[in-house]
């Protein structure tokens, strides 16, 4: 629950599971916890690739811009716990907000500038800031004690699905040069093709089937980008509209790593290149979001 109890968890952790020789791996998977398939496929693999794994359960009230996202966002610890031991993780980190914020809201912010007012940001003010204000903390918390005699490589795992999320996380671990690797994992989604979310549970069945569009649009567009073919993804996020429980926010091709807009978006240019394309929908008041890379 406490700052001294995680650091002295992961000296010990470290101390019994380090290598003989050479360097110690600590991983850290930061959730809001509900953990479901998504999470799980961070925790394995960074359990994978790490002699220390910690996985942190933190539901951010600073991120939430709206106080009934916040207030009705799923809390399941006892089974989150249960999850992430079956899983393997060594440390599961579920500070109250007092530890997190002791001073109550940040007087020093980090600000996720330009990048994070587009998409997911232009609807959701502040989000961005706020997450980056949680990270840059978890990222702290988790820090290996430099005290210990043992070289440790620190990761956090972070998953593709929250794409732009990912994005600000890299820029700002290079922009203040965080002694920590990210890695990021691709989205899992259900057999039918939704990505996974603690949010999907707010879904009816028939939303959920509406749902599945997102999908259907996303992989319209990768079909013909693996054809090298033109785009036309307005026809793609025409598809939107023969579904009425389904209301698209954005349906935009970018630069992976800038989220610059890009320009095959028209004409009859075939597509070559990376490319990633971001979509955001809303259906009854669940803001679903999702995302397919093109062209690797
Ligand atoms: P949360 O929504 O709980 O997600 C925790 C991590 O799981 C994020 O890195 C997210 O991208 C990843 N994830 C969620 N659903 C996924 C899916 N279907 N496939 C792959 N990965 C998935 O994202 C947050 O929490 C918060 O913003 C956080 C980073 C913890 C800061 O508060």
């Amino acid at each position: 629950r406490t700052a001294a109890e995680l650091s002295a968890a992961i000296a010990r952790a470290i101390e019994f599971n380090a290598p003989e020789q050479g360097t110690a791996t600590l991983g850290l998977v930061p959730t809001m916890g509900a953990l479901h398939s998504g999470h799980e496929s961070l925790v394995s693999t960074a359990r994978a690739h790490n002699d220390v794994l910690v996985v942190s359960i933190f539901v951010n009230e600073l991120q939430f811009n709206d106080a009934q996202d916040f207030a009705r966002y799923p809390r399941t610890l006892e089974a989150d716990v249960e999850i992430l031991a079956r899983a393997g993780a060594d440390i599961v980190f579920a500070p109250q907000a007092s530890t997190v914020y002791p001073d109550g809201r940040p007087l020093i912010k980090i600000d996720s500038g330009e990048l994070g007012s587009k998409f997911e940001g232009a609807s959701r003010p502040g989000h961005f800031d706020g997450m980056l204000a949680v990270v840059a903390k978890l990222l702290h918390f988790a820090m290996p004690p430099a005290t210990l005699g043992v070289p440790v490589s620190y990761r956090a795992y972070f998953g593709q699905k929250d794409a732009q999320q990912l994005v600000l996380i890299n820029r700002m671990v290079a922009d203040l040069n965080y002694p920590v690797e990210i890695c990021s994992v691709p989205i899992i989604r259900s057999a039918e093709g939704l990505a996974l979310s603690s949010r999907n549970q707010f879904l009816t069945a028939e939303q959920a089937k509406a749902a599945l569009v997102i999908h259907r649009a996303l992989s319209l567009v990768k079909e013909r980008a693996e054809r090298h073919e033109p785009l036309y993804l307005e026809d793609a996020a025409g598809l939107f509209e023969m579904e009425p429980l389904v209301e698209l926010d954005y349906f935009e091709l970018v630069d992976p790593r800038t989220l610059q807009e890009l320009a095959f978006n028209c004409q009859d240019t075939p597509f070559t290149g990376e490319g990633l394309l971001l979509v955001a929908a809303r259906v009854g008041e669940v803001r679903l979001i999702d995302n397919m890379p093109l062209g690797y």
